[in-house]
């Protein structure tokens, strides 16, 4: 079937042999706990077919890393969510997440070259001296927040200074802007519609601290305008660039780190382990993304038929992976997969993605988040939660938006 532009518009109907059921991935009680409906969908085959949406939704590690690596057959330029933008254009001009080889490929060159490990490398000193600072004020001030106080409060701090941008503003402008920015990854629903009020004049926010007049000299976002002087991507290119970093690389590193300090928190005897050897960190970071995995769901359109782990899909047809299940997959984690245990070796672990659309900011990410957990480490004896966590809900991100707690210095 194709439609009167020549696009095919894909399965209208679950592929020969998969299972349809009529749950909805994002409804409030399934994104509150999400992790008894992955293991029906991965125990159901290699894909089900989500009634309510119309699509084959993958679940298990080793079909969905096939999937992201192949870049030809699943495609990102029709889009990263539900919509296809090859029949439905998009609300804003597509950027490197939403685009295939030739376009995706300077893009993710002067991504690359302005986020290159060295240069992360070089921001580090910095980032160690905020959050020895920041330890400092936490441990002094009683019960706090580890999402506003100590995630937020730093990955605003040091993040924004990394692109270059100004300091007022951030925090009104920049969570609530990714979270909408990631929201149109899922389904329209009654969460989107909020994450998408609450990011209402942030777009216009965002692209204002986009422009060279504003950028300090020395930030990414200035380096990433010398690419275009220099004529590897063209002048509306850097700007996209810099939207994209700030959309993709703040709400993530954030809940991250949250996951990651309320994990530790809810398993004192691993957070024993990290304040002894806070080398241990980056591995405690690691599992915490294979357990709570942050942006836990992204479409992808196949631009042929194909069979992929005997899922028949036409061209056209949109498909959801869901990361957080595959990340709790036994089939590829044992029968452990459901437990937090820093000791895994997380080797292969899908949070960041796969393939040519590998996350390209992990190096910073992965800056930041050890800079101020080992620094934490190091100083805070324990973490006592004070009261329960206050979930935070979206369509495609995972995490909490409060957790009120004590730290005992060491
Ligand atoms: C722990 C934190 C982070 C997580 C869990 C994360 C997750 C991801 C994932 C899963 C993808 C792949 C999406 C796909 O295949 O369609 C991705 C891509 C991307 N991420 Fe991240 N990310 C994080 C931090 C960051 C940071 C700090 C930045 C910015 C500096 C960033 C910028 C990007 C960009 C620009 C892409 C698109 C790359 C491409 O299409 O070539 N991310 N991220």
């Amino acid at each position: 079937m194709s439609s009167p532009d020549a696009t095919p518009h894909g399965a209208t109907e679950p592929a020969p042999g998969i299972s349809a059921i009529g749950d909805d991935p994002w409804s409030i009680p399934n994104l509150t706990d999400p992790y008894p409906l992955f293991e029906r969908m991965r125990d159901a085959g290699p894909a089900v077919w989500l009634e309510q949406y119309g699509v084959h939704a993958f679940t298990r590690f080793e079909s969905m890393r096939e999937l992201l690596v192949d870049h030809e057959t699943f495609i990102s330029s029709a889009g990263v969510g539900p919509t296809n933008l090859h029949i439905t254009p998009n609300w804003r001009p597509q950027g490197i997440l939403e685009s295939d080889p030739p376009r995706h490929t300077p893009m993710r060159t002067a991504m690359t070259t302005v986020i290159a490990p060295r240069k992360m490398r070089q921001l580090r000193p910095g980032f160690d001296a905020y959050a020895g600072e920041l330890t400092s004020a936490l441990l002094g001030a009683g019960p706090l927040d580890l999402v506003h106080d100590v995630a937020e409060e730093f990955t605003l701090r040091v993040f924004g200074d990394a692109v270059g941008i100004g300091r007022e503003g951030r925090r009104e402008n920049l969570l609530s802007h990714g979270a909408m920015n990631f929201s149109y990854f899922g389904p329209d629903n009654d969460l989107h519609r909020q994450h998408v009020e609450a990011g209402a004049g942030t777009p216009e926010w965002v692209l204002a601290n986009c422009e060279r007049s504003v950028l300090t000299p020395d930030g990414m976002g200035a380096q990433m305008w010398e690419l275009a002087d220099a004529g590897l991507i063209p002048p509306e290119q850097a700007t996209l660039l810099i939207r994209a970093m700030l959309s993709a690389g703040l709400d993530t590193t954030v809940f991250a780190i949250t996951n990651t300090l309320l994990l530790l928190a809810q398993h004192p005897e691993q957070w024993a382990k990290v304040h002894a050897d806070p080398s241990l960190m980056k591995f405690a970071i690691d599992e915490a993304l294979r357990y709570e995995s942050p942006f836990t769901s992204f479409f992808r359109t196949t631009s042929r038929d194909v069979e992929l782990d005997g899922v028949q899909l036409p061209a056209g047809s949109k498909l959801v992976v869901f990361l957080g299940a595959a990340n709790r997959d036994p089939r590829r984690w044992g029968d452990t997969a459901d437990r937090f245990d820093i000791d895994r070796d997380t080797g292969g672990q899908l949070a960041f993605g796969m393939g040519i659309h590998q996350c390209v900011g992990q190096p910073i990410s992965r800056q930041e988040s050890q800079a101020l957990l080992e620094e934490l480490a190091r100083r805070v004896e324990s973490i006592e939660l004070t009261s329960e966590p206050t979930l935070y809900l979206h369509n495609t991100l995972r995490s909490w938006s409060s957790v009120p707690a004590r730290l005992t210095a060491a």
